[in-house]
């Protein structure tokens, strides 16, 4: 059973979570590809390695290119590849290479799926690269952040994601993975130990062994807790990196209603390569009144998130130096550690079969509520207020019913189907 309490110690804190203590904090920073993860990641974990707190950045991404915007030396991180390299004071840069995690812990799961492949007809070499399933870079990075909790190798873990897709499958592995186990995996192994010599006989591809089932197992039982640090919102805070782009903006909508559904706490919107203001220049001025365009919509989509800024660069931002000078325009001074926002903007919830969702609206007063929906999109009007989001696809076939606050929350219930309701002339 889970159980917590605080205790402060200089900046931040110490959670005792079960019988673990967990004095860290972890940093995602998740968008769509390009926008700038890597960059406000490493540029995070310099400011905070400065202050004193031993960080790791992990980079989450197959395509790695931490080590390239801190620019370090190629044949070093050659040299330690997969570990983390020393990449300044109190600072460390961690590139994940899952084919050392499957030698140095997959090898049962990965030779049987490429024996497997491999008399599909698939020739060695691809059936060795297909057998690094998806997933299994995920995977490793829980290892790792799993053992470094438990060890409490780290003051603090920024991870760089991969583009938006792979961070929701980061993010969604230890429940898919939990559900796996308990309602598949024993059933499996017992059905195959049960079969394996009769079916031996009458088929005519290898069926796993048992090391198969142990290795899986022995992975699971050295993820147990990651669960519990990737929803605790005094552990772990996602940062969604953003443009202000239409096309971004709605990736980010997408990640927000995502990270949300998987209960992780989201404290932060950082929006980059926001043009400065000012231009003279007629072509830059309307690419800045496009962009101020899409900040203001940014606002109604995230709010009440606290939204950092960060200007666009004359060059691409390489190097600590140059890393450093970006984090700290876009922190402003402010401790990156910090828990900006606490509250979940947004909950889904089942009560008596009826479909609610939940918004934390502080400061809005009850007027009338207006709502829409367009698509998959659900658009709140409270007098000046305006609220869109993104809804998951068992409510975007639903429509909204009705809607009341209570307290500091709105509650939108949901009904019937959207074909239902244009049938009728709804909505
Ligand atoms: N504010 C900025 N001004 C100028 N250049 C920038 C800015 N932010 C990022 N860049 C540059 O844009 C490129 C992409 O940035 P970065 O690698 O951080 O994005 P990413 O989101 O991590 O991309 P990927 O999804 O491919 O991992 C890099 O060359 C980086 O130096
Ligand atoms: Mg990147």
């Amino acid at each position: 059973m889970l159980y917590a309490y605080w205790l402060l110690t200089t900046d931040y804190l110490i959670l005792k979570l079960s019988n673990r203590d967990i004095s860290m904090r972890i940093l995602l920073y998740a968008g769509k590809g390009g926008v700038g993860k890597t960059c406000v990641a490493g540029a995070t974990g310099i400011i905070t390695a400065q202050t004193g707190l031993k960080t790791l950045v992990m980079s989450l991404d197959p395509a790695h290119s931490l080590s390239d915007a801190f620019d370090l030396d190629r044949a070093l991180m050659d040299k330690n590849r997969g570990q983390p390299i020393e990449a300044g004071e109190q600072l460390w840069v961690q590139e994940l290479d899952v084919h050392e995690e499957i030698n140095n812990y997959w090898s049962e799961v990965h030779s049987y799926i490429s024996i497997l492949l491999n008399t599909s007809g698939i020739d060695d070499v691809l059936a060795e690269e297909l057998a690094v399933f998806p997933g299994m870079e995920e995977l490793s990075a829980l290892l790792y952040i799993n053992k470094y909790v438990n060890e409490q190798t780290y003051d603090l873990i920024i991870l760089d994601c991969a583009p938006t897709a792979e961070s929701i499958r980061f993010i969604s592995m230890p429940t898919a993975l939990e559900w796996y186990m308990k309602k598949v995996f024993r059933l499996e192994r017992k059905i195959f130990g049960v079969v394996r010599p009769v079916a031996r006989r009458m088929v005519d591809i290898p069926l796993p062994e048992d090391e198969y089932f142990a290795n899986i197992e022995s992975l699971y039982a050295r993820l147990k807790g990651i669960d519990q640090l990737l929803t605790d919102p005094d552990v772990t805070s996602v940062r969604l990196v953003t443009n202000p782009e239409k096309m971004v903006l709605r990736e980010t909508q997408r990640a927000f209603m995502f990270f949300s559904l998987h209960q992780t706490s989201i404290d932060a919107i950082i929006v980059n390569r926001v043009f400065p203001i000012g231009f003279d220049d007629d072509y830059l001025r309307v690419w800045g009144n496009n962009q101020q365009k899409y900040l203001d919509l940014a606002e109604t989509y995230f709010h009440p998130l606290p939204i950092f800024k960060a200007p666009l660069y004359d060059s691409e931002i390489l190097g600590y130096e140059k890393l450093l000078e970006f984090g700290k325009n876009l922190y402003e001074g402010k401790d990156p550690t910090q828990i900006f926002f606490k509250q979940r903007p947004y909950e889904l919830a089942r009560i008596d079969g009826r479909s609610f969702v939940k918004l934390y609206l502080p400061f809005v007063t009850k007027k009338e509520i207006d709502l829409s929906k367009i698509g998959d999109e659900l658009i709140i009007k409270i007098g000046n207020f305006k609220k869109n989001i993104v809804l998951p696809r068992a409510y975007a076939v639903m429509e909204p019913r009705s809607a009341r606050l209570e307290e500091d929350h709105l509650l939108i219930e949901f009904g019937g189907s959207s074909e239902q309701s244009q049938e009728r002339g709804e909505g």
